[in-house]
């Protein structure tokens, strides 16, 4: 299969030495990606700044901010058969991106935000046959909250996981989660190496277009 990934933050700037972003270590994306691959896959990754190496036989873009991300998945969506948003894209930006570094006793107390682009949501329609994988990284009403990602975003599959647990989402190596279809089907993983999660999900993505 052609199998386009997301990993990492996104970096939203608000001069030339500053930015909004969150604690996206990229692990979980770039794990699908290599797991991927290793199936004989190909594989795209897109991704925001980390510092992780690329997996081998992965063709890997490199972005910063929402809106580039943005059109390098819609550059790629022609392309492949399933899109595997792992990102963990940054949800505001600051109104005014200042072109020189601002002074602090220039700098207001308060930054004006606007929202980024939703990219699940913006390649919703004109989905056709391609499967959309979406991750929601919870720290209350988990399962609950998937399950509204999933249909409002036009999802095939979610990946929930409780990031309030110190064995499992940002940073860490190891995850878990729980697996919601769209067709009804839930598997509760136990807590295990982000590796193995990307097998599982690999899994399922193979399942589901019978390729297993
Ligand atoms: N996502 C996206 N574009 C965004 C934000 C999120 O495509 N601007 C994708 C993520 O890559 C993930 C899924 O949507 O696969 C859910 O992301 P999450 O941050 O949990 O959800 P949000 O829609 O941002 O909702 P909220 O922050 O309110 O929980």
């Amino acid at each position: 299969m052609r199998i386009l990934v997301t990993a990492g933050p996104t970096r939203e700037p608000i001069d030339p030495v500053r930015f909004i972003s969150n604690r996206s270590s990229g692990k979980m994306g770039y794990a699908v990606a290599a797991e991927a691959a290793k199936r004989g896959h190909t594989v795209r990754l897109v991704s925001g700044p980390v510092s992780l190496a690329v997996p081998a036989g992965v063709e890997r873009a490199l972005v910063v901010t929402a809106e580039e991300m943005l059109e390098a998945v819609v550059e790629r969506l022609g392309w492949c058969e399933a899109l595997i948003m792992a990102a963990a894209v940054a949800d505001w930006r600051p109104r005014e991106v200042s072109p020189r570094k601002i002074r602090k006793d220039q700098m207001r107390m308060s930054l004006e935000l606007e929202r980024t682009p939703d990219i699940l949501s913006r390649v919703k329609d004109g989905k056709g046959s391609r499967l959309h994988v979406g991750f929601a990284a919870e720290t209350h009403e988990v399962l609950e909250s998937a399950q509204r990602k999933l249909a409002s975003k036009g999802l095939d599959l979610i990946v929930a996981n409780d990031v309030s647990q110190p064995d499992a989402g940002f940073e860490v190596d190891t995850n878990r989660v729980c697996l919601i279809g769209a067709d009804g089907t839930r598997e509760e993983l136990p807590v295990m190496a982000k590796s193995a999660v990307a097998g599982r999900i690999m899994d399922w993505i193979e399942r589901r277009s019978g390729r297993r």
